[in-house]
């Protein structure tokens, strides 16, 4: 009984939305996501009704009652009348084909949702957004051809509703798998190697993403959000992006500036319009715009900004965040500042 509830429950952990934000691959919010999800309900249905049929069937030979065996003499009890054998080897026969068909009908449906799902390549206008999988977070950089509109974020992809995107997977160290359950399928982000998918939202929303392949001690906390939005709200998020960061205008937030500019806090993180220029780590110039720290695992709060300055370590262990000593009238106008950057 216990052993049912908890495979109910994680059955149920692998469909439902997950906090407030969807997560679910059986409600899907796009064509791709459209697509393998009949394939699943086909599936499901199909291996069902199978199942179902089988159980009765068994359940009719358990209750049926014997006829004939038991007045047959001993020495041919064991060896069928010529009518049962023919009858045994035409039900055997007829059930192989059945199987061999019906495998055959899962197969076709399967390519057939491949080739509806590569159907979006052909529909691409120019939209592409790389998806880089690091220990433990997602570089995300809008490309475009014209290098001076191109730019980086971090955990958090902004797209319009109803235009296709082409996502562009890599990885910077080990295998991770970029999977939105309500976009798209996972696809696997191979180092020195580029994967292509192509994901379109049909509705607006926030849906949730985790990476899908084992990636070491914080796998579990490297989740992405894909925002999908009305093409004219993206628009205004996408212009925003392009700008450099928002010079600080209070005392607190220049202050906040120059602790972070004269800290390590430069040599892995990027701010768009100061000399902090590392590569390391996610890109800070809208920081104060994302939804989530440290790759989602908690909301974009001060409280959590504070906490994971002090002491990285013990929000997400392992984490190649370091560990800077502030000094509490550092530490608040640091957090001033990040937060001002829209
Ligand atoms: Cu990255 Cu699991």
């Amino acid at each position: 009984m216990r052993t049912a509830r908890v495979a109910l429950m994680l059955l149920a952990g692998l469909f439902v939305s997950c906090g407030t934000h969807q997560q679910s691959a059986i409600d899907p919010a796009g064509p791709q996501s459209e697509n393998i999800a009949g394939l699943w309900w086909f599936f499901f249905w199909t291996l069902t009704s199978i199942f179902l049929a089988v159980m009765v069937f068994m359940l009719w030979t358990l209750t049926r009652r014997h006829r004939g065996i038991e007045q047959e003499p001993l020495e041919i009890r064991h060896a069928p009348s010529p009518e049962t054998e023919s009858r045994i080897n035409r039900t055997v026969a007829g059930c192989t084909i059945a199987t061999v068909v019906i495998l055959f009908v899962l197969l076709i449906a399967s390519v057939g949702t491949g080739k509806s799902v590569s159907e979006l390549a052909n529909k691409n206008n120019g939209l592409t957004v790389d998806v880089t999988g690091n220990e433990w977070w997602w570089h995300i950089r809008y490309q475009n051809s014209d290098a001076s509109m191109v730019f980086d974020t971090a955990n958090e992809i902004h797209i319009p509703v109803g235009r296709p995107v082409q996502i562009r997977g890599m990885s910077q160290d080990v295998i991770h798998s970029f999977w939105v359950p309500n976009l798209h399928g996972k696809r696997d982000l191979i180092p020195s190697h580029v994967t292509t998918e192509w994901i379109q939202a049909d509705r607006p929303g926030i849906y949730r993403g985790q990476c899908a392949e084992f990636c070491g001690l914080q796998h579990a906390h490297m989740s992405v959000y894909v925002i999908a939005e009305p093409e004219s709200k993206f628009q205004d998020w996408y212009n925003a992006q392009l700008e450099p960061a928002a010079s600080p205008s209070t005392p607190v937030t220049q202050h906040g500036q120059q602790v972070f500019l004269n800290n390590a806090c430069i040599f892995c993180h990027q701010i768009r319009g100061t000399t902090a220029g590392g590569q390391n780590g996610p890109d800070l110039t809208h920081f104060g715009s994302r939804m989530g720290i440290a790759a989602n695992t908690v909301p974009n709060t001060k409280g959590n900004l504070g906490g994971w300055i002090l002491d990285p370590q013990s929000m997400k262990p392992g984490n190649h965040m370091a560990t800077i000593a502030l000094p509490s009238t550092d530490l608040q106008p640091l957090i001033e500042y990040l937060e001002s950057l829209k």
